[in-house]
């Protein structure tokens, strides 16, 4: 059951040497392929990262984050950037109607960082995570490393930027579950919002 699968999720840190094998990597892909998103544009592309070397630099570049060393497989989310001739920006402006003119002046490159393509990726992410854990192999996100020092590193187009990085393994230690919120705190019905 899902519910259950999601109890036993934990970000783990500390990976054995055991390799996964292609036909799980494959299996975790596909997860990831099935997923939504806006208009199926599927703006992404999945970097497979087996190869030791990279992944060592990988750690580095997410601000030396020595434990994502011990991960024998990393799984680069990308998205490609949709440009404003493409209606990059309508999306954002139908959501946000009150900024359009705001979101129109937006310095181009600063906006296409940070549009909403990016966010789609944690879907495909998500999915992966679960796929990997029906698998006995565990995860954890990485969002701190510097996005575009890693984009060269993995020579990707300038329309495509590395927005999350997943490391994943068969643990050697799984640590204590952290603490969820409450039901209550997290959930409003209606028009009733509570703090
Ligand atoms: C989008 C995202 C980015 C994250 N980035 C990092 C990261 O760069 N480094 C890290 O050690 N953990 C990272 N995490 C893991 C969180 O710290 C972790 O999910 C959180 O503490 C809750 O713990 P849990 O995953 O065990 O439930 C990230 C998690 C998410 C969802």
């Amino acid at each position: 059951m899902l519910l259950d699968l999601l109890d036993k999720r934990c970000s783990v840190r500390d990976f054995s040497d055991k390799k996964i094998s292609q036909e799980i990597i494959n299996y975790i892909l596909e997860a990831g392929r099935l997923s939504p998103s806006g208009g199926n544009e599927q703006p992404w592309k999945f970097g497979v990262i087996n190869d030791k070397d990279l992944i060592i630099k990988i750690s580095k570049i997410a601000y030396n984050q020595e434990w994502i060393a011990s991960s024998n497989l990393l799984i680069v989310l990308c998205t490609t950037i949709v440009g404003d001739e493409k209606g990059g920006r309508d999306i954002q402006k139908a959501r946000f109607p009150e900024l359009k003119v705001e979101i129109e002046k937006m310095d181009k490159e600063l906006y296409s960082k940070l549009n909403q393509e990016e966010h789609q990726t944690k879907i495909a992410g998500t999915h992966m995570v679960l796929a990997a854990l029906e698998n006995g192999i565990d995860s954890t996100w990485i969002s701190y490393f510097k996005v575009t020092q890693l984009a060269k590193l993995l020579n990707l187009p300038k329309d495509f930027i590395p927005t999350e990085i997943i490391a994943f393994g068969y643990p050697k230690n799984r640590k204590e579950f952290v603490k969820k919120k409450s039901i209550d705190e997290i959930v409003f019905y209606n028009n009733d919002f509570k703090r």
